[in-house]
């Protein structure tokens, strides 16, 4: 049955375990940018916030740049974060942020948009101060883990989604490992690696599943099911949510996707 027209499943006894729910990776990305005392820090590819929110929360001396071509996320931020300096900028261009100007660049999810990430890193390291930080992390969308029954029909709905992303509007490119590639793009840039993560955000409910990843992966792939792209058929695409809705009524249902985060620094 199609997404849109599944009900939503009642609460569970399960609901509850949620509340015990492991720190988010956009606090553990504020850990690693806030190490000592207020900073100038940028978020390349910001968002509506979510990490400079954190960043606001563990550190509120810090001196925040928020930087996206989106004007609606950013108009969202704005409001969130109403001294955080916004500079709407396509990040394919040169930053207009002047050169040695900032402690700490943190973005996430973002490389992957850009047709050339490497150049986006060389610019990271011109806005840098001698040993300022970058904090990058990236979702790889290749680990992707649900239970449901059919196992074949999962592997082949989740690689669908990890090789045909959402084209999202100002995204030149795709990459769905480019969490797993990161450190290998750092290491080959002016930056020096210090440290490599991995975050896996595990939610043991379908309705919070589907609102955090697997409702777009459903649209996305029953786009290029419709397409005749990508292993399944639409059949197949409304099978598996059949699928997830059984392994939430048997209390088998589980999702989790893992970030890779690393820091690394402008050498003095
Ligand atoms: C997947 S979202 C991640 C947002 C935020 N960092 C987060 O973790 O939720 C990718 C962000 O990169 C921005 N973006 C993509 N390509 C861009 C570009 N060429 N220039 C500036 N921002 C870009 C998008 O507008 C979007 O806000």
């Amino acid at each position: 049955m199609p997404l849109e027209q599944q009900q939503q499943p009642p609460p569970s006894p399960r609901d509850a375990e949620s509340t015990a729910r492991p720190r988010s990776v956009q606090d553990l990305l504020a850990e690693l940018v806030v190490d000592g005392p207020a900073r100038q820090v940028a978020d390349l590819g910001a968002g509506s916030g979510p990490t400079l929110v954190e960043i606001a929360r563990r550190s509120p001396g810090s001196r925040l740049t928020a930087v996206d071509v989106d004007e609606a996320a950013l108009g969202r931020l704005a409001l969130r974060l109403p001294t955080a300096r916004i500079v709407r900028h396509d990040l394919a261009e040169p930053l207009t942020l002047a050169e040695g100007s900032l402690d700490v660049v943190v973005s996430h999810n973002t490389l992957e948009c850009l047709a050339d990430p490497a150049a986006l890193l060389g610019e990271v390291a011109r806005v840098l101060r001698p040993g300022g930080r970058a904090v990058l992390g990236h979702t790889d969308f290749d680990t992707i883990v649900v239970t449901t029954s059919d196992r074949d029909l999962a592997r082949r709905v989740l690689r669908t989604y990890a090789e045909l992303p959402v084209p999202y509007p100002h995204m030149a490119a795709t990459d769905p490992q480019t969490g797993r590639r990161l450190a290998g793009l750092v290491r080959r840039g002016p930056l020096r690696l210090d440290t490599v993560h991995a975050h896996t955000t595990v939610i043991p409910t379908l309705p919070e599943a589907l609102a955090h990843r697997l409702r777009e992966v459903h649209t996305a792939v029953r786009r290029c099911a419709a397409r005749g792209r990508g292993e399944v058929t639409p059949a197949e695409a409304d099978a598996w949510c059949d699928e997830l809705y059984a392994a939430e009524a048997t209390g088998d249902f589980l999702f989790s996707e893992t970030a890779f985060l690393v820091t690394a620094h402008r050498p003095a």
